[in-house]
């Protein structure tokens, strides 16, 4: 969603700003905006509603050395796209960036009847609120804001500068990430270490309720009650080329392409083949809690939520006596769950900040309940929110779409759940031909990409123009259903949705027409024939399957057939799963749609 970078230093702050913005429109944007200013206190001013190229033309005739400045990338919220409703919000000597919402902006603005607002936005608001306490530079701007934040309900991650002093940024958090890389006679801001890698290892990532006065060479936190904070400086683990297209065309495709490697990440030091064993040292269980595990919560939204209902499947396949509920964040945080003794929860968030995954992480909390996350972005609220966790280690993912994330989350809460299984003695023979797959996906996912790519190109040729589409499965096929529907809407925004293949009785098969196309996930196991079964029915009403299946001897008439040739049993749906992804990817790119950044989505979504 809306990103927020900011420098001061010795370089050109424009500079920064802009190619900060760029690292973080893969989050999804619709207007942007920076103000840079000079040592006598000018501001240069500059908003273009779309993409960051209508800035940039704005930026061609108010080029200015200035080294001090703040810039945004908004997502809307309050009030449509445009120009005026863009970041930073000017009031009086205040620039203010905001990534949040604030909840009470209206009752705020009652009080605010100095002012003369110019937009719709709940972020205009707060720049008045902080400039009332400012009253012209008559006090510290740090504490203005502090006095102004202590009014805000809502969640927020700003940062402000003043004509009147530019010589410092004021920056802030309560629910939306901050971080401040500290460089050399330079201090940079974002609202994802993303933007600062290159001109910085080195960060402090501010945590709720604190605020930052920031020069080119000081750092000052304090809490909103004015109590000093000691900041931890931290390194920055991604490098360039994590964040770079590294020559594909898109980063969906790269993500895709590279989760061999991403998947070896996840899986580097934790699984023991001989022994056939995991072992995870982030959760940080003992022996004796995870004995006494009876119930697992996992909780995810999207992509997140599809891999713990794959997750589950499997660990309930292996774990006796636990039961496992998963559920999606945004209906859990309101629901007055009872959660059983001796439960544990899996947080599951690729970018660690989604708003309602968090919501739900704090509610789980306060009943005492453990909290493990399985996160990718380090450093992340979530990351640092849980009691315990395991990192996917995926490296940057840019694309709005989910994809290498989806693949190393599954198989961290599945080796979650071994090293469950374990210590409650489960025999090795049960839990050895899990261990022994999860250590051969990489190289079997290695070769289903190489191999099914060129068939699927040209299947998503036939099926570009169809408007609707239902993927079926069952058992751990059917949340690859879920996750397959889910990357062909998000991207080619075909209508697309997911039957588990008991159900198409139940309704969905008076659907069949040639409005729409069928994939059918047919795994080899314990019910092949009955999905079969399935497949029979929709073609007795002449659908237009795609069969995808590791049985090489499958041979009915369906309209387009893909073999995945593997070894693996268990985990031969993750391995379905990269055809879905293709096939999202090349049907997107033959509608000519934007692949990374999607219509009206945005890569951590950290609003409700
Ligand atoms: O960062 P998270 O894993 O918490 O994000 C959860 C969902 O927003 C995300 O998976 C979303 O559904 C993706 N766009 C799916 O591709």
């Amino acid at each position: 969603m809306c990103g927020i970078v900011g420098y001061i230093g010795n370089k050109n702050a424009q500079d920064f700003l802009i190619s900060g913005l760029k690292r973080l429109e893969y989050r999804g944007y619709d207007s942007a905006g920076i103000v840079t200013l000079a040592e006598n206190g000018d501001a240069t001013y500059l908003r273009a509603q779309g993409k960051i190229t209508n800035l940039e033309e704005k930026l061609l005739k108010n080029k200015r050395s200035d080294m001090i400045g703040i810039g945004h990338t908004r997502w809307a919220t309050h009030g449509e796209p445009s120009e005026r409703n863009a970041h930073p919000h000017q009031i009086n000597d205040l620039f203010l960036v905001h990534n949040g919402i604030i909840e009470n902006y209206k009752e705020l603005k009652e009080t605010l009847n100095d002012y003369d607002f110019k937009s719709e936005t709940d972020t205009e608001v707060l720049a008045a609120l902080i400039d009332s306490f400012y009253k012209n530079g008559d006090y510290p701007l740090s504490n203005a804001v502090v006095q102004a934040l202590k009014l805000v309900k809502g969640t927020y991650g700003i940062a402000v500068v003043s004509r009147k002093n530019p010589s410092e940024i004021v920056v802030a958090r309560f629910g939306s990430p901050l971080v401040i890389g500290i460089g050399n006679n330079e201090t940079l801001i974002a609202s994802d270490a993303s933007a600062l890698v290159g001109h910085t290892k080195r960060a402090i990532y501010l945590n709720d309720g604190e605020v930052a006065r920031v020069t080119n060479d000081s750092v000052e936190i304090k809490t909103l009650n004015a109590e000093p904070v000691s900041a931890k400086v931290e390194e920055i683990e991604t490098n360039l080329a994590a964040i770079q297209k590294g020559g594909y065309e898109h980063f969906l495709l790269k993500e895709i392409m590279e989760q061999p490697q991403s998947l070896m990440e996840t899986l580097r030091g934790r699984v023991n083949v001989e022994e056939g064993t995991v072992r995870l040292g982030g959760p940080g269980l003992s022996e004796d809690e995870l004995r006494r595990i009876k119930h697992l919560v996992i909780v995810g939204c999207g992509t997140a939520y599809h891999a713990g209902l794959l997750a589950s499947y499997y660990i309930e396949k292996f774990t006796p006596e636990i039961t496992i509920e998963t559920v999606i964040a945004s209906e859990y945080r309101y629901k007055e769950a009872y959660i059983p003794e001796n439960s544990v929860a899996l947080i599951v968030s690729q970018s660690g900040e989604t708003a309602d995954t968090l919501a739900c992480l704090r509610e789980i909390k306060k009943q005492g309940i453990k909290t493990i996350g399985i996160v990718n972005a380090i450093g992340s609220t979530i990351a640092r929110e849980v009691d315990g966790g395991t990192y996917v280690h995926v490296g940057p993912e840019i694309s709005v779409a989910s994809t290498k994330a989806f693949t190393s989350q599954v198989i961290a809460m599945v080796m979650f759940g071994l090293t469950i299984a374990q210590a409650k003695g489960v025999k090795k023979a049960i839990l050895k031909p899990y261990v022994e797959e999860i250590n051969k996906l990489p190289s079997e996912i290695e070769k289903v990409l190489n191999s099914v790519s060129g068939g699927i190109k040209k299947i998503a040729d036939t099926y570009k123009e169809y408007e609707h589409a239902i993927y079926l499965g069952r058992d751990t096929s059917y949340p690859i259903a879920m996750e397959g529907a889910l990357k062909l809407k998000e991207i080619s925004y075909i209508d697309a949705n997911a039957y588990a293949f008991g159900e198409l009785k139940h309704g969905p098969l008076a659907l069949i027409d040639d409005r729409f196309f069928e994939m059918a996930f047919l795994p080899k196991g314990v019910l092949y024939d009955k999905a079969i079964s399935n497949v029979q029915e929709v073609l007795a009403r002449n659908g237009h399957i795609v069969a995808i299946t590791n049985n090489q001897e499958f041979d009915l008439q369906v309209e387009n057939i893909i073999k995945i040739d593997t070894s693996l049993l268990i985990f031969a749906p993750l391995l379905m799963n990269l055809v879905s992804q293709l096939l999202a990817y090349y049907i997107t790119t033959a509608k000519g749609y934007n692949v990374d950044q999607p219509r009206n989505l945005a890569k951590s979504v950290t609003v409700e």
